[in-house]
């Protein structure tokens, strides 16, 4: 940790003030995937020693990155005395059943505003959206993506009219307050990584509504780890959109921790070539990378983000843009909820 330079001790300062609700299970546990790492070394001659990080493991909601950001978006809602929560995501968004997982805990009412998936089963529904649905949360459902945010925006003023404090989350709860979230997961694997004497060179992780990469980017700078690449992986749009959102994000985390204007770099790297046919479609890559996670370390990574993120690293391994003599971290983000469905009668009688 940098306790020497005056800006980062005060943004750290900063952050350890931001009011935040306790709920996830940390320090998530660091594995090291060697099974894999003797397969791929096995076809290549050599390979990096790779590293997870489980943040599958969190806990409520089933986990995943999404507790770590809400467990500061929340306890912000939370002190604003706020009545109702919206969010948003498809029906089997991560984001939208921690969401309401963590809303139940608190006995926050939680309204989801929900879209289709690319992918879609006849008689089936998503299992995160049943789940949500347990968890007691209302859903509101969309036709495509691009109709979410303004059904939010009409959905809280209605009950703006009526008379509630309504918090409106933004997709992803990639906003500058969620990702402080992954600014302090940094502390947190930092010191992990130093107890178990490693040097990473690669940090890939799934980067898609940017907070993720944007805390972790950030971090990395205030907790002084600069010797790390970090390689966010899209499932979704271009290279040049999410890390726009990711700078904008950054600049914001620098605003909350009152951090000199341009002190945090906001240059990011994310990787758009494994993003296969589109959100949510699975590639054949992705399907190959899940399959020997499973195999090899019975891992088992998501359909939508961490798949594709892993069949990145697969990738920059194969092709040797990671020595052999490197250490390599990937960060699971959770997700594996999108495997599942329920028979859709199930659905309709709870
Ligand atoms: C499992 C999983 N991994 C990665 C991501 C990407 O994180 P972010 O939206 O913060 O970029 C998400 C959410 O979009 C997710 O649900």
């Amino acid at each position: 940790m940098n306790m020497s330079n005056p800006d980062n001790r005060r943004a750290i300062d900063k952050l350890n003030a931001v009011p935040r609700l306790s709920f996830g299970h940390y320090p998530t546990p660091v594995e090291e995937l060697s099974r894999l790492r003797a397969e791929l070394a096995r076809e290549l001659g050599g390979c990096p020693r790779i590293f997870l990080k489980r943040d599958d493991y969190t806990g409520p909601g089933f986990g995943g990155n999404k507790v770590r950001k809400l467990e500061y978006v929340l306890a912000a809602a939370i002190d604003a005395g706020v009545d109702v929560a919206i969010t948003t995501g498809g029906v089997k968004s991560n984001h939208a059943r921690v969401t309401a997982a963590m809303c139940a805990k608190v006995g926050l009412r939680c309204i989801l505003v929900l879209n289709p998936a690319a992918v879609s089963c006849e008689g089936l529904d998503a299992a995160s959206q049943y789940l949500d649905g347990l968890y007691g949360a209302e859903i509101v459902t969309v036709s495509h993506r691009d109709e979410r945010a303004p059904k939010m925006e009409a959905v809280a003023a209605r009950l703006r009219a009526d008379g509630l404090n309504v918090s409106v989350i933004p997709l992803g709860a990639s906003i500058p307050l969620g990702a402080l979230g992954f600014v302090r997961a940094v502390a947190e694997v930092k010191s992990q990584i130093e107890s178990m004497g490693l040097h990473i060179g690669h940090l890939f992780h799934c980067s898609s509504s940017g907070g993720t990469q944007a805390g972790i980017v950030a971090g990395a700078q205030i907790f002084d780890w600069s010797d790390v690449e970090i390689i966010g992986v899209s499932p979704d749009d271009a290279s040049e959109a999410i890390s726009a959102e990711v700078g904008h994000i950054i600049s914001g985390i620098g605003e909350l921790l009152e951090m000199p204007p341009a002190m945090l770099d906001q240059s990011v790297t994310v990787a758009d070539q494994y993003v296969g046919r589109g959100y949510g479609i699975p590639s054949p890559e992705a399907q190959r990378a899940t399959a020997l996670l499973a195999r090899t370390e019975g891992v088992i990574l998501d359909p939508v983000y961490t798949s594709k993120a892993m069949a990145g690293l697969i990738d920059w391994i194969r092709s040797g843009k990671i020595p052999a003599d490197a250490n390599v971290l990937f960060w699971h983000t959770g997700g594996q909820l999108a495997h599942f469905y329920v028979p859709a009668k199930l659905s309709a009688s709870e």
